[in-house]
């Protein structure tokens, strides 16, 4: 004989120990089970006490059942919320271009020089890009620079500037010497794309403009310039070369690995180019020239594929944040 109060008493004991639902269910709700056992004992029970007997078992029973639907319910759909700690966040992490933090570095050295940073558009006119730099329609150097032309509706010549130095007519045209600026930016070549080619590009070019302005000066300016970007002393060598903007031009060479790494362009500029931006004074003279950015990364960071770098390979680029000179 089991009453209804060692029932409910059982019952309230089995959820405090967090019995499991299926076991509740059978225990309490099965054809055997202790509510089925309790209705059996009707039998035995008075006739004037089977009313309230048979209401407080009903009772129960709703009780038990509710409590099994609604806990059956959250058991069904296992959504177990996962709490997420920021340590567990694995997300890959980029790092930034070599050739912005280039970029960066270059001003940063060349600020302390007393150079300004100078900007121009990447869409040019046929006169910034090449006239204006003493290199006219007829010249043979222009096949020097393979060049991106653009449609102009108005009849201007127009282009993908082909190299940083228009910016050096732009400046000038609008300030007066004495000066010193460099200017980083894209570059565009119509030029198939291969490990050392790229058809946009970078450079930064330098344009300094004094009284005293030598080739001595500019040697040194390069020495610093060089040392200090790679933290070490740097031998620097001036080979004769041409270009149209400056007289005398050369190419700059840095030795490194024991070998002379071509590495930039440069001159003292032309005096038909000072002439051409407006500057006439002739005690004025001073020197330019114009690093390839990329060059110096795959120099700086032993690339040895100028597209790996454009890429936006995570691959590639996190491990580039994490190397600076
Ligand atoms: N503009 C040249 C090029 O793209 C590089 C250069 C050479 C720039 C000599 C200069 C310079 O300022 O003086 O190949």
């Amino acid at each position: 004989m089991i009453s209804i109060e060692s029932v409910k008493t059982q019952y309230h004991t089995d959820i405090d120990n967090q019995v499991s639902i299926e076991e509740i269910e059978k225990k309490y709700l099965s054809r055997k089970g202790y509510i089925a056992q309790l209705f059996e004992e009707m039998k035995s029970i008075s006739p004037e006490k089977k009313g309230a007997y048979g209401q407080e078992v009903n009772t129960l029973k709703k009780e038990i059942e509710s409590y099994v639907s609604q806990h059956q319910h959250s058991q069904e759909t296992p959504l177990r919320i996962h709490p997420i700690h920021i340590q567990d966040i694995q997300a890959e992490m980029g790092g930034m271009s070599p050739i912005s933090w280039l970029m960066f570095r270059i001003q940063d050295i060349f600020s302390e020089l007393g150079f300004s940073v100078a900007t121009g558009p990447e869409i040019e006119t046929e006169k910034y890009n090449f006239d204006a730099l003493n290199i006219p329609d007829t010249h043979p150097a222009r096949d020097i620079w393979d060049t991106m032309w653009i449609q102009d509706p108005l009849g201007v010549k127009s282009l993908l500037r082909t190299h940083t130095s228009p910016v050096q007519i732009h400046y000038m045209e609008t300030h007066k010497a004495p000066l010193r600026i460099i200017a980083p930016g894209k570059v565009y070549r119509y030029e198939a794309t291969d490990a050392t080619h790229e058809t946009v590009f970078h450079q930064v070019e330098g344009l300094m403009l004094d009284t005293q302005t030598s080739i001595a000066t500019f040697k040194g300016v390069m020495h610093h310039f060089f040392s200090t970007l790679f933290k070490q002393d740097i031998k620097i060598r001036l080979r004769p070369s041409y270009f149209p903007f400056t007289e005398p031009s050369f190419e700059i060479d840095i030795w490194m690995d024991n070998t002379w790494l071509e590495i930039a362009g440069a001159g003292m500029v032309n005096r038909i180019v000072l002439k051409n931006a407006g500057i006439t004074d002739a005690d004025i003279q001073g020197f330019a020239f114009g690093v390839g950015i990329e060059r110096l990364a795959m120099i700086a960071y032993g690339i040895d594929d100028v597209r790996l770098i454009h890429s936006a390979d995570i691959r590639f680029t996190s491990q580039l944040g994490k190397i600076t000179l």
